[in-house]
């Protein structure tokens, strides 16, 4: 199937320093793809130069003509005393009409907050408002830095089986960054581990029992992990690459993840 976005040999810098390096990549319609990564990893400038707001230092990315993207970026800072309501923020940077306004504030979950001041919202209500947003541009491509961020469990639980009822209702592929580890791996066709450079890509499955994976997340943040293997009932804890794991021999990505060893 053709790619919505794609990535060869992928390599950006800010300044002197090489933020990522080498990373292809490929997004096909319908799919849910997260990334997941330290801090610092360049998740963010990934997703930035996919939507070609990051030039490529080398490399190259290309996009399918026309592609429609709804973007929810990390950050969004809005004035507290701005006085912004839902409803003229949805109108922001294109004009929609009230039926189409309060049809994605029903399809996410927050109907009727139209009239309230943006800034007054739940951090839960805020999130589903951004993705209101981003669906009214009736995206092929919905892409979400950290769109968790500031939930607590349950909210961001709720948050991600709202994406996948998005996904199935309007088709849209969904890119997604996340720190929720357990929940991603649950809600994701795929996964990329990102670390400057992809450590290891694949399916949930194959990415949990990689050894890149665990030496970046594993060991680190045990009660993350220790949840995602008792929520899927996993048993690699002591045989990571060896394989009764009929997906275990795509897990040994060729990239080695240098930058957490050196
Ligand atoms: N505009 C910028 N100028 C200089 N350095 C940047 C800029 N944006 C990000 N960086 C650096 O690039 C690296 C990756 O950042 P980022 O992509 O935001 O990581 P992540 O989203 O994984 O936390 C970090 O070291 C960060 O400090
Ligand atoms: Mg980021």
């Amino acid at each position: 199937m053709t790619s919505l976005i794609s990535a060869r040999d992928l390599s950006v810098r800010h300044g002197e320093a090489a933020v990522l390096s080498g990373v292809d990549f490929d997004i096909s319609p319908g799919e849910i793809v997260t990334v997941i990564g330290p801090n610092g990893s360049g998740k963010t400038t990934l997703i930035r130069a996919l939507i070609g707001l990051e030039r490529a230092a080398t490399g190259r990315v290309s996009r399918a003509p026309g592609l429609v993207i709804g973007y929810v970026p990390q950050r969004l800072f809005i004035d507290a005393s701005l006085p912004l309501t839902v409803r003229r923020f949805l109108s922001l940077p294109h004009r929609v009409s009230d039926t189409e306004a309060e049809a994605a504030l029903i399809r996410t979950g927050v109907p009727g907050v139209g009239p309230r001041p943006i800034t007054g919202l739940s951090g839960g209500q805020f999130q589903r408002v951004l993705l209101a947003r981003a669906l009214l541009v009736k995206p092929q491509i919905l892409i979400l830095d950290e769109p968790t961020q500031g939930l607590d469990q349950p909210g961001t639980a709720a948050f991600y089986r709202l994406i996948e009822q998005v996904r199935q209702e309007t088709g849209a592929a969904v890119l997604m960054v996340s720190h929720d580890l357990h929940v991603v791996m649950a809600a994701s066709d795929r996964v990329i581990c990102l670390n400057g450079h992809i450590c290891c890509a694949g399916t949930p499955r194959v990415v949990s029992a990689a050894p890149e994976y665990r030496a970046l997340f594993g060991l680190g943040t045990g009660g993350a992990f220790a949840l995602y293997r008792h929520m899927h009932d996993h048993d690699h804890e002591h045989d990571a690459g060896h394989g009764h794991d009929p997906d275990h021999p795509h897990a040994a990505h060729p990239h080695s993840c240098a930058g957490t060893d050196a």
